[in-house]
C-alpha cells in the first residue's frame, strides 16, 4: 500500500469528469520481450476499470508503471491531470502519487493492530477524526470486531480486507488493485468482491483493477480493457465486450463457443442451426461462425426414439444455475455436427431425444477468416459440405 496525507487534498483538486489516471502510448519491454507495447487507457472518478488477459499478457506491469513501481520506455502517465512518468523525465515516486495499492497478498504491518494499519497513511488527521475514519472503513468491510487484532490472527479474507480499508482510508485520487480476491476461496471471494465494489464506487476514486477472471471483470467493471501480449485487444463497457466482441480473442476470453466455418451468400452464412447475419461482407469471404452456447436455444419433440436422422441429444449435464447439454444437429443437406447447448435452470432431456434447436443472433458472430485459415477451410469444404464445426466431439 502507497499513499500519501496529501493525497487527502487531492480529493477536491481535480474537476468532477476529469480521468483521475491517464495512460499514453506507453510500452515497456524486458530485455527482447515488449511486455507493455503502446497502451492507451483512462480510468475516471467513480468508475472501475478491470484490466483483463491471460496470464504473462503485460496486466501486472501495466499496473506497477501506473504505480510508479515500474520505469516505462515510451509514453506518458499522468495521475489527477499531473504528469507522472514520461520519456526522459523524472518519475514520481510511487508515496508521491496519491494511489492506494493491493495485491493478491498485501502484506500488513505485523507488529501493529489492524486499526493502526489501517490509520498508518493518515498522520494529517486528528486522532478522534483519525479513529472515525479507520472505524467507518472497518464497519463497511466488515471487520469492525477486528479493530484490536493483530493480522496474525485473522484468516486470509480478513487480511485482504484490512488491506483494502488501508488503501482506501487517505482517499487516494486512484486504487490500483492486483488479483486481490484470486487467493480466497470461491465463496468468501464473492462476498469480499461485493463489498469491495460498493466501497469503491461509494468512495468516488477511480479504480484500475487487474484479473485474468472474465466473470470477475464483468462483475466489478465499468470498463473492461482486454490485453494480448502487451496489447490492449479491446475497451469497452461488459456488454460491448460481451456483445460486440472485436476479435475472436475477445470471444473466446469469456468462455467456449461452438465454432464453424462457412462462407458468406447473399450477406448470410448458413450454419447446422441457422443462418446467422453477415450483412456487410462479401459474398464467397471465408467465415469463421462463433456461437455461444446460451444463443443456442433447445425444445424438445416427441419422444426418444433412437432415431439418428434428426437432430438429437447427445447428453444433457447440470451446471447449476444452468444445464449444458450436447446435441449432435443436423442441417438440411444431411450433414451432423456437434455443439453445445446452455440451458437457464434445470433442463436435463434424456439421451436420444430429438430436438428443435433455434439461435439467438445477438449471441452469434462472424469473423473473416485471414488467408492461411481459408485455405484450410476451402480445401475442407470441397468435399462438398457447406460447413465444417470445430472443438466439441
Ligand atoms: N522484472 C521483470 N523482468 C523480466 N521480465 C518480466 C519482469 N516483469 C514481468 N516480466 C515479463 O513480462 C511479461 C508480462 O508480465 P506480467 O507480470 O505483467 O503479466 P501478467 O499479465 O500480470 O500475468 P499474470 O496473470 O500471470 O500475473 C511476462 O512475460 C513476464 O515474464
Ligand atoms: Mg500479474
Amino acid at each position: 500500500m502507497v499513499a500519501t496525507p496529501s493525497s487527502t487534498h487531492a480529493v477536491q483538486s481535480a474537476s468532477e469528469n476529469a480521468p483521475v489516471l491517464v495512460v499514453e502510448g506507453v510500452s515497456r519491454a524486458f530485455g527482447s520481450l515488449a511486455a507493455v507495447t503502446d497502451v492507451d487507457l483512462t480510468v475516471h472518478p467513480h468508475e472501475v476499470v478491470c484490466l483483463l488477459g491471460p496470464s504473462g499478457c503485460g496486466k501486472t506491469t501495466l499496473l506497477r508503471i501506473a504505480a510508479g513501481l515500474e520505469s516505462l520506455h515510451r509514453g506518458r502517465v499522468a495521475i489527477d491531470g499531473q504528469t507522472v512518468a514520461g520519456e526522459g523525465r523524472h518519475a514520481v515516486p510511487p508515496e508521491r502519487r496519491s494511489v492506494g495499492l493491493v495485491f493478491q497478498d498485501s502484506a500488513l504491518f505485523p507488529h501493529l493492530s489492524v486499526a493502526d494499519n489501517v490509520a498508518f497513511g493518515l498522520t494529517e488527521r486528528s486522532g478522534r477524526r483519525r479513529h472515525e475514519r479507520v472505524r467507518a472503513l472497518l464497519e463497511q468491510l466488515r471487520i469492525g470486531q477486528y479493530e484490536d487484532s493483530f493480522p496474525h490472527t485473522l484468516s486470509g479474507g480478513q487480511q485482504q480486507r484490512v488491506a483494502l480499508a488501508r488503501a482506501l482510508a487517505p482517499a487516494p485520487r486512484l486504487m490500483l488493485l492486483d488479483e486481490p480476491f484470486s487467493s480466497l476461496d470461491a465463496r468468501l471471494r464473492n462476498q469480499i468482491r461485493d463489498d469491495t465494489l460498493h466501497l469503491l464506487k461509494d468512495s468516488g476514486t477511480g479504480t484500475l483493477m487487474v484479473t485474468h477472471d472474465p466473470e470477475e471483470a464483468l462483475f466489478m467493471a465499468d470498463r473492461i480493457a482486454l490485453m494480448r501480449d502487451g496489447r490492449i485487444v479491446q475497451v469497452g463497457t461488459p456488454m460491448e465486450l460481451y456483445c460486440q466482441p472485436r476479435d475472436p480473442f475477445v470471444v473466446t476470453f469469456f468462455g467456449d463457443v461452438n465454432e464453424f466455418f462457412g462462407e458468406v451468400r447473399g450477406g448470410t452464412v448458413e450454419t447446422p442451426v441457422g443462418h446467422v447475419d453477415a450483412t456487410g461482407m462479401a459474398d464467397g469471404t471465408s467465415v469463421r461462425v462463433m456461437i455461444r452456447p446460451e444463443a443456442v436455444n433447445v425444445t424438445v419433440q416427441g419422444e426418444p426414439d433412437g432415431r439418428h436422422d434428426r437432430s438429437h441429444v447427445v447428453m444433457s449435464k447440470l451446471l447449476g444455475a444452468s444445464s449444458l447439454v450436447h446435441l449432435c444437429a443436423h442441417d438440411a443437406a444431411g450433414g451432423e455436427s456437434h455443439l453445445h447447448a446452455r440451458m437457464p435452470g434445470v433442463f436435463l432431456p434424456a439421451r436420444n431425444q430429438p430436438v428443435d434447436i433455434r439461435l439467438d443472433p445477438s449471441q452469434a458472430f462472424v469473423f473473416p477468416l485471414d488467408e492461411q485459415q481459408a485455405g484450410g477451410a476451402s480445401s475442407a469444404q470441397a468435399d462438398g459440405s457447406p460447413l465444417r464445426a470445430q472443438g466439441w466431439n
